[in-house]
């Protein structure tokens, strides 16, 4: 049996959706982390102060609905010609808007009305960099003639290298970094962090495809190869200050996943910090799981560290498998990730 204790953690990359689907997922993160860095990407998009305040509220009053009241979900706005610069600052300043995440068109769910590269937003990333604000970069390339496997590296390269060289001052999160070579990137620039997934860590390609199509593992950025992983992981567990997690969770019902087509997102904020943890259990680095989940994140984005604490208990003898899914009030399933993950351990509130 292994025991650990580790500071409440923080989840820097969440997709929380809104009205029935919130209500249905939000304990699972509002049980478990402090803040978390919640993206954007409703119908419409969020881009005001005023559309952030009210979905705050909502989260708010659907995590207290289900015990989560001490939860903090940090609002971001959508990379769009409709944000206001003014507003903006007002936002960042009253603690209203806490980053603004940039898709590029078509990467992924929700993104269609987004823009075809970094270039596009020069003047709004500018007044962030004077701000003090971090911009969340989705790095995908929509080329149609870039592989999908290649389209983390070639977005990096084409986009946001050329951004930080005109834009020094502004400091950017790589989201759900998914290669060496984003992981690469990030550690030889002081402007750059990423968030790193547990799907991610914890699976690669293979995992997708090799044995029956996986739907519930398909995602953006897709899940990358086997050297791509190990890279990933070691970086994470070796607790470098420059990646924290990111859960990226991303619910979408099974009639979005299972079909001709598979919806992209992978819904792990039940299990997600089990899956992690089992990662750093097998590398052997289980000591360094708090940097990753609870410490480096308090330093990239300057919050204050938190107090509570969870314990964390892995026995393979006392293994039982919790629910597969969770089913919405009106009868969605939405499947879990982490599941064999969280037959094995045990997470406590202390
Ligand atoms: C996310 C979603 O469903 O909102 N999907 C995903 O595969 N990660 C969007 C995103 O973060 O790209
Ligand atoms: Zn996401």
């Amino acid at each position: 049996m292994v025991t650990i204790e580790i500071p409440t953690p923080d989840d820097w990359h969440l997709h929380l959706r809104d009205d029935e689907m919130l209500k249905a997922v939000v304990g699972a993160s509002a049980q478990t982390y402090r803040y978390a860095m919640v993206m954007p990407n409703l119908r419409p998009p969020l881009t005001n102060t005023t559309d952030a305040v009210a979905y705050r509220q909502r989260i708010l009053d659907a995590a207290a609905a289900v015990d989560g009241g001490a939860f903090k979900p940090l609002i971001t706005l959508f990379a769009s010609a409709d944000i206001d610069l003014d507003d903006l600052r007002a936002g960042f300043a009253a603690g209203d808007v806490a980053a603004v995440k940039f898709y590029p068109a078509g990467a992924t769910t929700n993104s269609d009305q987004a823009a075809g590269g970094l270039a596009e937003f020069n003047s709004l990333f500018e007044a962030m960099a004077d701000m003090g604000m971090r911009l969340l970069v989705h790095a995908e390339s929509t080329d149609p003639e870039v592989d999908v496997y290649d389209r983390e590296a070639v977005f990096l390269e084409r986009h946001v290298v050329p951004m930080l060289e005109r834009l020094p001052g502004l400091s950017v999160t790589i989201e759900h970094v998914s290669t060496a070579a984003g992981v690469d990137l990030v550690m030889g620039h002081d402007q750059l962090a990423a968030t790193i997934t547990p799907h991610h860590l914890a699976k690669d390609r293979g995992d997708l495809l090799a044995s029956g199509l996986k739907p519930d593992l398909y995602c953006k950025p897709i899940i990358n190869s086997p050297t791509d992983r190990r890279r990933l992981v070691e970086v994470a567990t070796a607790g470098d200050s420059s990646f924290c997690m990111g859960t990226d969770s991303a619910p979408h019902p099974t009639t979005a996943k299972y079909g001709p087509s598979a919806a992209a997102g992978v819904f792990n904020a039940a299990y997600g910090l089990e899956a992690v943890a089992e990662v750093f259990f097998h590398a052997g680095q289980i000591d360094n799981l708090a940097k990753f989940v609870s410490h480096n994140g308090v330093g990239i984005y300057g919050v204050e560290p938190p107090v509570g604490r969870l314990r964390l208990t892995r026995s393979e003898a006392e293994a039982s498998a919790p629910p597969d899914r969770l089913v919405t009030e009106s009868g969605d399933e939405v499947v879990h990730f982490g599941v064999d993950a969280a037959a094995l351990w045990t997470v406590e509130v202390l």
